[in-house]
């Protein structure tokens, strides 16, 4: 699959959807280094083959003296806060880490003339988008500190890919995630974040009796059941994007931004019926207020990403995407059953 290896930098690599990539960039042949400061994320999951720092990503001194060891043909930047919610009540520690830490990153890249970049952004930078399905032209208007931090890293690597008189000009990818989820389907790697917020992960663990229950954020929302929707992906495939765009970068394309998602959406209660028959557990249902800086309805136009990038989804099933976060999740023995 790829024209020739290269020496790839994974920010982020112990976490979710860093050490699927990095396995499969490993599978792929690629030398890959990961940088991770275990903050979200475990060691265990980082793949034996690939090299690991213990590092922030963000911290300007050790990634500069990591980027003058050896030489990176390319980034794969994953590393951030991610919780939406977290975002609202702690907007400062999204800034610092979201905005200052890829800032510092994305200098350090320049400085060492490492020319690939390849950023981890967010359907979060639409908000609530004027038209569904969201295409990548559609306006950004994020409603969220989480989305603004995102989207403000786009700018910036915009910006340095422009900037002029540059020796060697970036060229980035950023990836405009929607909602992911599931695990390997070996059942290898899967999503431990610690205390995790998010829909699928949760009622899985109420569905294996972790939790007592889950909760539905609104049901007055103007959709059909009046829960909001979102486009579910699947962890490997969104993992296969990255290996697409850096593909498409050392092949010499030009920066882009792409929608990561399948083009449909489920509302949160067809997530929890589908968490429900893949279990065969019932759990109980609280329905609650709306959550703060929630959009109603986030689908992909995902036309672009396949043109431009040699990536069609393989696990496009919310079945699927279900049962293996629900394997995942019973295969775990409890938070503590893996050590980070
Ligand atoms: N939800 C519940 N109960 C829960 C958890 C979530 O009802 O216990 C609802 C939320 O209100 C939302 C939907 O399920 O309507 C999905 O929420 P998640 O927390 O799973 O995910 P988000 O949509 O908030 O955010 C995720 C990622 C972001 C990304 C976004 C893009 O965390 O990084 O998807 O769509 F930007």
């Amino acid at each position: 699959m790829n024209a020739k290896t290269l020496s790839v930098l994974v920010t982020g690599g112990a976490g979710y959807i860093g050490s699927h990539t990095t396995r499969q960039l490993v599978a792929a042949g690629h030398q890959v280094t990961v940088v991770d400061n275990l903050y979200s994320g475990h060691r265990w999951a980082v793949s034996p083959e690939a090299d690991f720092h213990e590092y922030d990503a963000g911290d300007r001194v050790a990634m500069r003296a990591l980027m003058r060891s050896r030489h990176f043909d390319a980034v794969i930047h994953f590393a951030g806060h991610i919780v939406v919610p977290e975002s609202v009540s702690d907007p400062g520690k999204y800034y610092r880490n979201n905005v200052l830490g890829s800032l510092n990153l994305i200098e350090c890249c320049e400085e060492a003339g490492v020319g690939l970049f390849v950023f981890s952004s967010s359907a979060a930078v639409y908000g609530n988008p004027a038209t569904i399905p969201v295409h990548e032209e559609t306006p950004t208007n994020p409603i969220n500190p989480y989305g603004r931090t995102k989207l403000i890293t786009e700018w910036t690597l915009k910006d340095f890919a422009e900037r002029t008189g540059s020796n060697l000009p970036l060229r980035y990818v950023a990836l405009r995630y929607f909602n992911v989820a599931g695990a390997s389907l070996d059942g290898a790697l899967g999503q431990a974040t610690p205390e995790a917020t998010h829909l699928i992960k949760v009622a899985c663990e109420a569905a294996c009796g972790k939790r007592d229950s889950v909760s539905i954020f609104g049901t007055d929302y103007d959709t059909e059941d009046g829960t909001c929707i979102r486009d579910y992906i699947h962890v490997e495939d969104l993992a296969a994007a990255h290996l697409g765009a850096l593909d498409y970068l050392a092949t010499g394309g030009n920066s882009a931004v792409l929608n990561c998602g399948y083009g449909h959406g489920y509302s949160v209660r067809e997530v929890l019926d589908m968490v429900r028959k893949v279990s065969g557990n019932d759990f109980s249902i609280r329905e609650t207020g709306r959550r703060d800086g929630d959009p109603v309805c986030l689908i992909s136009d995902n036309r672009s990403i396949r043109k431009l990038l040699t990536w069609a989804p393989q696990h496009n099933d919310l079945e699927l995407i279900c049962s293996t976060a629900f394997q995942w999740e019973r295969a775990k023995q409890g938070p503590k059953s893996r050590k980070g």
